[in-house]
């Protein structure tokens, strides 16, 4: 398995000024935009669009991410739009969000390689709140691009499998395959999006 530590993740960010388009996901978009705003974690937030996005729409935002460079990025671009979210340096492998504590958590293209006891995945699921919505979003493993250099996408946990591990309490409120809405990130040729949403009872 390849190691996708701090040390790549703030490598990978350094060799760019910007990484990400600066836009919030579509899948984002279209899923949370009819929710009414309350607590939301954004799980590996990158360069942190979705996190002001959230903002911006009112949602009081705790956005964590593994790389120090992208935090400090993500911080900077918020205080141009002027908004509160709060950044948070995290190892979602190592330690757990805070349990119950978001009525939404999103995950967008997380890399969470497969764990036996699926302990980083289950701490996404015990941070939903009662009520509260999980959104899983990640690259489709059949149609990986030609040309794509990184890590084989099927190394990490797609939403079907996470959908799995749900249980009792949870309803599914949709677990596709869809066409991405917005160009993928430069380089990568990305044509699909794998989604799960689902609602904690
Ligand atoms: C493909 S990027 C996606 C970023 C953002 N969600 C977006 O859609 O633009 C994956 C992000 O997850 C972060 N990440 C990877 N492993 C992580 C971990 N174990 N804990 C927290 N963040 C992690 C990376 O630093 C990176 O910012």
């Amino acid at each position: 398995m390849s190691e996708m530590d701090e040390r790549f993740w703030d490598e990978l960010y350094g060799e760019r000024e910007q990484l990400f388009s600066g836009n919030p996901n579509g899948v984002l978009v279209a899923e949370v935009r009819g929710l009414p705003p309350g607590r939301a974690l954004d799980a590996g937030a990158g360069e942190g669009a979705d996190a002001i996005w959230l903002a911006r729409r009112g949602w009081r935002v705790t956005a964590t991410d593994i790389s120090r460079v992208a935090l400090t990025r993500a911080a900077k671009a918020a205080a141009e739009a002027a908004v509160e979210v709060a950044w948070t340096h995290a190892d979602l492998l190592a330690a757990p969000p805070d349990a119950g504590a978001y009525d939404l958590v999103s995950a967008q293209y997380l890399p969470i390689p497969h764990q036996p006891d699926h302990a980083a995945v289950r701490g996404l699921l015990a941070a939903v709140a009662p009520g509260g919505t999980l959104l899983f979003v990640h690259h489709d493993p059949a149609k990986q691009p030609e040309d794509w250099q990184g890590p084989d996408i099927g190394e990490f946990y797609q939403p079907r499998e996470v959908a799995a591990l749900l249980g009792d309490g949870w309803t599914i409120e949709a677990d596709e395959t869809r066409p991405r809405t917005a160009a993928a990130p430069p380089g990568t040729h990305h044509t699909r999006d794998t989604v799960l949403r689902a609602r904690r009872r």
